[in-house]
């Protein structure tokens, strides 16, 4: 038992009736007691895959298991499985307390009105909303609702909770306060939990694993640091970040890597990062976060394999603590990130440094060279 994945996702795939190929081929597996983000764009196929892992909807290829126990055949209501869905679904004409106690006065596993209560207002205390049980859902904040929803997820102690964007109809506040809560609440009740996102910053902030999607497919499995330091892809590049990576196109021509406005040696790179050999002749993406693409005004440390871009400022953005300049190069919208104290005018011509041990390189197909 020790070293087997609790839940275990092999090929899952699926179909729906109308031809659409929602989920193509989709393995991951889940540590006990872990928290993991399934992370991806609209429409990737998150909410089929939880679906088809609560029992709502039948997979049409694959298999789930849990403790190495096939699911596929299991009802719904026999998986052990607490759902908090996306749009709460809190029963309105109930109170709160009577929304968290339902799952206990139903179904097999009912319990005496009295053991029901006790165990429900156990949970309304983790979760904060202790003086709100005999309120109306109608009556409450997104936040309380929420907090209702996941109380309501955890009464009959399932063995593994799924959370749809959990966070989504919050205020941008409210949700990092709600996902420090969602954290350290499924740590202490130490629930398996697979939360569903579609913000990279959310992702990163709460997952031990992150699970990247896209198109119904498993871009990268991998720790919030390995994603954001490790990209496996041009997707997984352009998904994590924010602002965003930059991406210049670049030609390989005599053993050096052309780009517009700049060039380097291949030799400049270092032997152990080559997952794949650079063709001559070819065309690359390559990519760089704003941070590490600094303009020479700043105190950046200058290193021997730094290289230099020079660029007008065509805009200025200010996130808190940071400035964002944007730039264009060969077409393509740049950024750089920059500390606050350091004052920038649009149409300031700077020289940017470039730090070669932090690029990457994609082939025209997205799969990382370099
Ligand atoms: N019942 C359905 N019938 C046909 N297509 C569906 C159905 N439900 C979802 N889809 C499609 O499947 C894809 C994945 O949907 P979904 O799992 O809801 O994505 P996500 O939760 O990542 O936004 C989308 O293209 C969506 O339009
Ligand atoms: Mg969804």
């Amino acid at each position: 038992m020790e070293n087997k994945k609790f839940i275990e996702v092999k090929d899952l795939q699926k179909t729906y009736d109308n031809g659409h190929q929602a989920i193509k081929s989709v393995s991951f597996s889940v540590n006990k007691g872990d928290l993991v983000c399934l992370l991806g764009p609209s429409g990737c196929g998150k909410t089929t895959t939880l679906n088809m892992i609560a029992g709502l909807l039948a997979p049409t290829g694959g298999d789930i298991l849990v403790e190495g126990k096939s699911m596929i055949h299991v009802e719904p209501k026999d998986r052990n499985i607490g759902y908090v869905f996306q749009n709460y679904a809190l029963y309105p004409h109930m109170t709160v307390l009577q929304n968290v106690m339902f799952p206990l006065t139903v179904g097999k596993g009912k319990k005496s009105k009295n053991e029901a209560k006790k165990i429900a207002k156990r949970y309304m205390q983790l979760t904060h909303i202790e003086e709100l049980a005999d309120q109306k859902p109608g009556k409450l904040s997104g936040g309380q609702q929420q907090r209702v929803a996941i109380a309501r997820a955890l009464v009959q102690e399932p063995k593994i909770l799924l959370m749809d964007e959990p966070l989504s109809n919050l205020d941008a506040r409210l949700r990092l306060k709600i996902r420090e809560e969602i954290r350290a609440l499924v740590k202490e009740v130490g629930i398996t939990t697979l939360f569903v996102t579609h913000d990279q910053e959310e992702a990163l902030s709460i997952g031990d694993r992150i699970i990247l999607f896209n198109e119904g497919t498993v871009q990268q499995n991998d720790t919030g640091d390995n994603l954001y330091l490790e990209p496996v892809n041009q997707f997984a590049a352009n998904f994590i970040g924010n602002p965003v990576i930059d991406n210049f196109k670049v030609k390989v021509e005599n053993d050096y890597v052309v780009g517009k406005g700049f060039k380097f040696a291949i030799t400049d790179l270092k032997n152990e990062r080559f997952k794949k050999t650079l063709q001559e002749g070819q065309t690359y993406t390559l990519s760089v976060r704003p941070e590490n693409l600094l303009p020479l005004m700043t105190e950046v440390k200058i290193e021997n394999d730094d290289h230099y871009l020079e660029a007008d400022i065509e805009d200025i953005e200010l996130i808190g603590r940071e400035r964002v300049l944007k730039f264009t190069n060969d077409g393509n919208s740049e950024r750089s990130l920059i500390n606050l104290e350091h004052q920038v005018k649009r149409g300031d011509h700077l020289t940017f440094s470039f730090k070669l041990k932090r690029v990457y390189i994609f082939d025209d197909n997205g799969e990382r060279v370099y």
